[in-house]
């Protein structure tokens, strides 16, 4: 079923784990995630970009997503991943969704707060839950390979405006900037945990989310999700499970064989794996 984040998100904080946030922009993504969810018993979060938005359209993948999580056996939430402006917000409030994200991340600390604040004012009226951004996250999802270096300092959360940003805006969660970055850049990306400790002294009350959480090593996934981190989102690890199982079906299969539900299945088997082996990462399996 479609639900609101609120309930899971603070069992997660309490519980030392952390709710996966897939991303998805069809009908297979949507369905692989859901699955891999259904099979390790744990809420899951589908979530989609500005870019997912504009590929497939708000009315076709809010309504997709929510008839696939109405037939679901588990929790699912609905959530607007680096949402940059309050229409986009307020769209997808009103197309159904349970959770968003407003990124004024690039923008200067005064108008970041504000942007928030307005998003924050807005979902809540309405009974959804809110992510903001403080620090900003390096990359592009869906980019693998060369990156060429780590997250400069400047980028990186500042604590002490952490707190300053989470009272003045009642955000409901923080996504923070430690370290990882968006695509698969290993051995350039890691979590800095002496910083994100320093964090969670400063906000001891407050849920945080991880981005870019491809390329970053089991070990430190599963550290961060037994933390305060409630939220841990992952794209370009799917798209590379997607991308392999699909190049492999299409190079084995015959030219006569040009059935679309064919050539997709393998890659949505492939994906759904992936998400299980994040979600076991996570903690999150069992849950329910
Ligand atoms: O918002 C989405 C994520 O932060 C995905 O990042 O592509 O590095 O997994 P990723
Ligand atoms: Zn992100």
């Amino acid at each position: 079923m479609l639900v609101k984040p609120h309930d899971f998100l603070r069992r997660a904080f309490t519980e030392g784990f952390a709710v996966g946030a897939f991303n998805s922009s069809n009908l297979e993504a949507t369905q692989a995630i859901i699955a891999a969810a259904e099979e390790t018993r744990s809420p899951v979060i589908v979530q989609t970009s500005e870019g997912a938005i504009d590929y497939a359209g708000l009315k076709i993948l809010s309504a997709l997503i929510r008839a696939a999580a109405e037939e679901a056996s588990i929790p699912v939430i609905l959530h607007l991943d680096h949402g940059k402006s309050l229409e986009r917000v307020k769209a997808c409030i009103e197309a159904g969704y349970t959770s968003v994200m407003i990124d004024a991340s690039t923008k200067e600390f005064s108008e970041n707060i504000e942007l928030t604040r307005s998003a924050v004012e807005y979902a809540h009226d309405r009974g959804v839950w809110v992510e903001g951004e403080l620090g900003a996250i390096l990359g592009k999802e869906g980019a693998v390979g060369l990156h060429g270096s780590r997250t400069p300092d400047a980028l990186l959360t500042d604590p002490k405006q952490a707190l300053e940003f989470v009272e003045k805006t009642g955000i409901d969660a923080l996504a923070v900037s430690v370290g990882t970055i968006h695509g698969a850049f290993t051995g350039q990306e890691y979590i800095r945990f002496e910083l994100l400790e320093e964090i969670e002294k400063t906000l001891p009350e407050t849920p945080l989310v991880v981005h870019g959480a491809s390329g970053i090593s089991d070990a430190h996934i599963k550290q961060a999700a037994g933390m305060h981190v409630c939220k841990i989102n992952v794209d370009t690890d799917l798209r590379r499970a997607f991308d392999a199982a699909l190049r492999a079906q299409v190079a084995s299969a015959s030219k006569d064989m040009i059935d679309p539900r064919v050539i997709l299945s393998a890659a949505r088997e492939a994906m759904q794996e992936a998400v299980q082996h994040k979600i076991e990462l996570f903690g999150s399996s069992g849950a329910l």
